[in-house]
């Protein structure tokens, strides 16, 4: 089958929490290379888009493929395998295990281990002061430090589609500023990248396409740049601006 350039295609997915239904006919779609982020406001349903999309929710209808691979009912191991890796929300990282043990742990299916290594190295070019601090624990990481670590650790699968849930999140700007300019590195090397971020400027900026949730669904998608300069989106989501 040719599954073209799409990597990630959602065909009207439903999910539920329980009995609780909270996303509805979700379609969305992510390229090979491209950036795309998704916006909305709180409860919208973003996180729980990602996590089905890499395998920790199960879906209730609709379709999820992966390089044209339907994936129901597969293991987060299954994204992993096809290249698909999650930066979830608060980061997650091992406290009490080292940076370098933290960014290992996104390479635990690969067996490749000269190619890790290299990797390894990577990592430590995009984010210096994570070679610092290689063998602090995570958990005494900044906040801004800790989204490089959980990051790099997305980098260590060598994903195809990196998705990010929250980039800046509780960050000063200058983090802000060094994870944006290590995405676009990242970019640049071929990965696509689905970005969920709060400032919905920010993501509009970075991102070809975009896509608007809100209440579970999706209310808008299109072109960013397009979607900046639309006055229904200012309104609802840039109110200050
Ligand atoms: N583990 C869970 N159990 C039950 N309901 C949940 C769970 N996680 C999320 N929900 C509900 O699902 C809906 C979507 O939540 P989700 O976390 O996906 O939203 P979000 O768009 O990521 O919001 P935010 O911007 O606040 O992170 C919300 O109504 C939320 O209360
Ligand atoms: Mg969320």
């Amino acid at each position: 089958m040719s599954t073209g350039n799409v990597k990630l295609s959602a065909e009207n997915l439903q999910a539920a929490y329980g009995d609780v239904q909270v996303l509805w006919d979700v379609s969305l779609t992510v390229e090979r290379g491209e950036m795309v982020c998704i916006v909305g406001s709180n409860g919208a349903g973003k996180s729980t888009f990602l996590r089905c999309a890499s395998g920790l929710l199960g879906t209730k209808g609709g379709r999820l493929l992966v390089d044209g691979q339907d994936m129901a009912g597969a293991s987060p191991e299954a994204f992993l395998r096809r290249k698909v890796a999650h930066v979830p929300e608060g980061r997650r990282l091992f406290r009490a295990m080292s940076v370098r043990d933290n960014l290992l742990m996104g390479a635990y299916l690969r067996d490749d281990a000269a190619e890790v290594r290299q990797d390894l190295e990577k990592v430590y070019e995009i984010f210096p002061i994570l070679a610092e601090r290689r063998d602090q624990y995570g958990g005494t990481l900044s906040g801004g430090e800790q989204q490089m670590c959980a990051i790099g650790r997305g980098i260590m699968s060598r994903p195809e589609l990196l998705m990010i849930d929250e980039l800046s999140l509780g960050l000063a700007p200058r983090a802000v500023e060094l994870l944006i300019t290590a995405l676009q590195t990242i970019r640049r090397s071929g990965t696509a990248i689905l970005l969920i971020e709060q400032d919905v400027m920010t993501a509009l900026e970075l991102t070809e396409r975009a896509y608007v949730m809100d209440r579970g669904r999706v209310v808008k998608a299109g072109a960013s740049a397009a979607m900046a300069d639309d006055p229904a989106i200012r309104d609802a989501y840039m109110g200050q601006l």
